[in-house]
Parts: structure tokens; C-alpha cells; sequence
């Protein structure tokens, strides 16, 4: 299992696809281990995108991340970072697949509804900027057994 760092970003909110976006990751297995809704600080949003200091967008990217509330959520999965990634596309809308969130959702280049992180180490140092280690879920949802084949797992030579 892997923890991701996501964000509904302010045009999710705005355009109201909280609960579509939503859905694409609950429907995949993904589990929601932590999720709240804030209006992030600017200097939340500095260092968050600390590695886009020096592009020309970042200036435009900070007004606009703190310009209304967002949603961040730990998800929690298999590969989760990887799997997140794949579900969200491209990074411009107008380049994502149909099929993916932004390929769906968005046009944009900018707006792209969602971050994940691009790697658990980036989930790492990212998680701690938006949650308390206490508000991340311990407990294991019941259907976890029908959602992940604990025997793939094992090896499937064991399997009774
Ligand atoms: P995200 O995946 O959160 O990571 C960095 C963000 O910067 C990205 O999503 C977009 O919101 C924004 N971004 C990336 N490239 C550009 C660009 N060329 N012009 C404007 N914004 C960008």
C-alpha cells in the first residue's frame, strides 16, 4: 500500500466536479485516508510548488491556487502514485485522454483540476504540508479482501 497527495484545485470547486473527481478514484479502489476542504496560505502554495520557482507560469500559478478553497486528500492503494497519475492524464487538458480526469474535464493548460504527486518520494514530502500525521486513517475498510486478491500478495502457489 501507498499514500498519494492529491488536490481538487480551485476550478474543481468552482465548476462543482468535487464529486465526479471523486468518484473516478473511490470507483477505481483507491481508499480515501484523509480529505479536507481549505483555503491554502500562500506560503503553503510557495513551497509546495518550490521546484516551479523559476518558470515563467509560477506567479500566475500561486494567485490562482490560493485565489479559492481546494480539496487535498491522501489516497491510499496499490501503486497508488503511479495508478493517480494515470487516472488524471496529461497535465494540459487539451493533451490528456479522453477517458482520464483532465482529458474529460478540462482544456485547459494552467486549470487542470487535480495534482497527484509524481513519485512517493514527492508524496512524502508533500502529505505533511496539508495533514497532521492524526488525521491520516489507520483503520482498513472492510471490503479491502474483494478490492486487492490478498494471495497475489502471498504467491499464488499458496493459494488453497
Ligand atoms: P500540477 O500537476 O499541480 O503541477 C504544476 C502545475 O503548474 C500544473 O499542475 C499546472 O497547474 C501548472 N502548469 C504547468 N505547466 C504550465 C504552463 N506551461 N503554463 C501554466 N501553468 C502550468
Amino acid at each position: 500500500m501507498e499514500d498519494t497527495l492529491i488536490i481538487l484545485k480551485p476550478d474543481a470547486l468552482q465548476r462543482r466536479l468535487v464529486g465526479r473527481i471523486l468518484t473516478r478514484f473511490e470507483e477505481k479502489g483507491l481508499i480515501i485516508a484523509a480529505m479536507k476542504l481549505v483555503q491554502l496560505r500562500r506560503e503553503v502554495v510557495e513551497e509546495h510548488y518550490a521546484v516551479h520557482r523559476e518558470r515563467p507560469f509560477y506567479p500566475g500559478l500561486v494567485r490562482y491556487m490560493t485565489s479559492h478553497p481546494v480539496v487535498p486528500l491522501v489516497l491510499r492503494g496499490r501503486r497508488a502514485v503511479e495508478v493517480c497519475r494515470k487516472l488524471l492524464g496529461a497535465t494540459h487538458g487539451y493533451e490528456a485522454q479522453p477517458g482520464t480526469i483532465r482529458g474529460d474535464f478540462g482544456i485547459s493548460k494552467s486549470m487542470n483540476l487535480v495534482h497527484a504527486s509524481d513519485s512517493p518520494e514527492s508524496a512524502s514530502k508533500e502529505i505533511p504540508l496539508f495533514f497532521q500525521s492524526y488525521e491520516i486513517l489507520s483503520a482498513k475498510p472492510a471490503d479491502l479482501p474483494w478490492v486487492y486478491d490478498p494471495w497475489e500478495e502471498l504467491g499464488d502457489q499458496d493459494r488453497p
